[in-house]
């Protein structure tokens, strides 16, 4: 189950993923999944060998003396009372209960992976409150449902293995009158002793059933979540053009992009730019198809990129996030996992390319480091040239970069267009950059604003049509200019 989970999220748009909290989801992998191991492999085998134990000892006693039987299950009654109250009273309360566990479980996953933020805005008493009052909620929840059904498990643990409660004494009464023979006597008494126990681990079983449905509930509806649909083409196209039809896309209900067209020849460079907000990144996610458009249609060559296979798709088309992400894995894993069979060396040319090798090599172990055991050793500009790594070493004819030299410093930044234009070329790139120096040499530069394209052209023909991107430009100029004097040429290189 597990494993279908996990594929199942790959399968569903982004967005869908994103609206579970990680909380949440850890418990739905974790928890809930876990439990369903508890009803399979301990309430259906137990339950039923509790149950056959407690059927052929009724029996049995039955037929050895019918009286014995009734007077041991004469205490049956008043633990199915106390049994029963406790059940009632734990359905009411278990939406709580579980509601209560749940948000503890978000505000931990929270609180962990939101250290760094804590710490640096020194939020840690309200932060922490937000955590501590989860906890001591959950807590409370489970002490109240605890402490009323302590009182009714008292009562029924102690009332149904009291078998000879009443059978003793009435055992004593016919055995005196004479009707009960001494060795029917003694069977009974053995066999009512043994009645209790599987009677206890029975009743125990019949909460897991109402808790495993709200969890098979969750479950569920998880999987139930609507799937990108997988195309079914797997050639990559021979031409590489990626085109933008009429693309309308919202989050939700919030309009982002609005009929944009444009696009992007094979081998040329297109440059994304904008205000931050006006959806640049949710243009180059759209290709990708984190998400899929709600209007219009994405081309690569002729093809909507929906009729490709994921694998088909993800082989086209490069895509370098400004959120680098990196698994806990070596360095080394890291890059290839842009192209799972490539050799080490193949791996340490491309770090090279990517202005990586050096810093690696300073690591501990090199490119055995950990990244994990790396993580405060790597700089947010040493993170990204490594993910330029992995998406360069997959070698796809159509590359995104969103603001992928965004964490560098002005001179790593240098190395990395260097690195950059000697990997890009003969790729169909799509280019979201925020130093519009990196940008002047395009293609074809394209301005959103807020979703819809506001100019089209390249430096030059925007410089004198737009005024909007003549003003960016401007501004980006004079704060050049305010840079340090020995770092202006370096950024008008670009
Ligand atoms: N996952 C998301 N869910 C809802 N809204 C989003 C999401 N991602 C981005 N947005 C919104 O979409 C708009 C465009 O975002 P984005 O494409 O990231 O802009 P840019 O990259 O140009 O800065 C913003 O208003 C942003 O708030
Ligand atoms: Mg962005």
């Amino acid at each position: 189950m597990r494993k279908r989970l996990a594929d199942k999220l790959r399968k569903m748009p982004l967005g869908h993923v994103q609206k579970y909290r990680h909380g949440t989801l850890k418990k739905n992998f974790v928890e809930s999944i876990e439990e369903m191991e508890l009803i399979l492999a301990h309430a259906i085998p137990e339950g039923i060998s509790n149950l056959l134990t407690f059927f052929i000892v009724s029996i049995t006693l039955w037929i050895v003396d019918w009286r014995m039987a009734l007077f041991a299950m004469a205490v049956m009654p008043i633990g199915i009372i106390a049994f029963g109250m406790m059940f009632k009273d734990g359905m009411k309360r278990m939406g709580p209960y579980y509601r209560a566990s749940e948000e503890m479980n978000e505000n931990i996953v929270e609180y962990i992976s939101g250290m760094e933020v804590i710490k640096v805005f020194n939020q840690t008493t309200s932060s922490y409150d937000k955590y501590r009052t989860s906890v001591s909620h959950y807590k409370e929840t489970a002490l109240e449902w605890y402490k009323v059904s302590w009182n009714y498990l008292s009562v029924y643990s102690v009332i149904f293995p009291s078998t000879l409660l009443f059978l003793l004494p009435a055992g004593t009464w016919f055995y005196v009158d004479g009707s009960l023979t001494t060795s029917q006597f003694v069977l009974s008494i053995l066999l009512a002793m043994s009645l209790g126990i599987p009677l206890v681990r029975l009743v125990e079983f019949m909460p897991l059933f109402p808790n495993l449905q709200q969890k098979v509930q969750k479950i569920e509806s998880l999987f139930a979540e609507p799937e990108l649909v997988e195309g079914s083409l797997k050639n990559i196209p021979a031409d590489c053009s990626v085109s933008y039809d009429g693309v309308s896309f919202a989050y939700e209900d919030k309009p982002v992009l609005h009929q944009v067209s444009f696009t992007a020849s094979p081998r040329s460079i297109t440059a994304l730019v904008g205000e931050s907000g006006a959806g640049k990144s949710t243009l180059a996610k759209l290709l990708v198809r984190f998400w899929d458009v709600s209007e219009g249609q994405i081309r690569i060559g002729d093809t909507d990129v929906r009729d490709f296979t994921f694998e088909t798709l993800m082989n086209t088309v490069s895509y370098v996030s400004q959120d680098v992400f990196l698994f806990n894995t070596t360095i080394m894993e890291n890059i290839r996992m842009g192209k799972p069979d490539a050799s080490d060396e193949e791996v340490i040319a491309m770090a090279k390319l990517a202005q990586c090798h050096e810093f690696i090599l300073e690591t501990e172990k090199g490119y055995n480091t950990l990244v994990g055991d790396a993580g405060d050793k790597l700089s947010g500009g040493q993170r990204q040239r490594i993910s330029i790594a992995r998406a360069m070493i997959k070698n796809a004819p159509i590359v995104v970069l969103d603001e992928a030299t965004s964490a560098t410093d002005p001179e790593n930044e240098d190395r990395i267009q260097a690195a950059l234009n000697g990997l890009i070329q003969n790729k169909t790139l799509i280019v979201i950059a925020h130093r519009l120096s990196t940008i002047k040499e395009a293609d074809q530069i394209i301005l959103l604003e807020e979703g819809r394209i506001a100019a089209q052209g390249n430096h030059e023909s925007l410089l004198s049509t737009s005024p909007a991107y003549r003003l960016m430009w401007e501004a980006h100029r004079d704060s050049l200019a305010t840079d340090l004097h020995s770092e202006e040429g370096r950024h008008f290189h670009a």
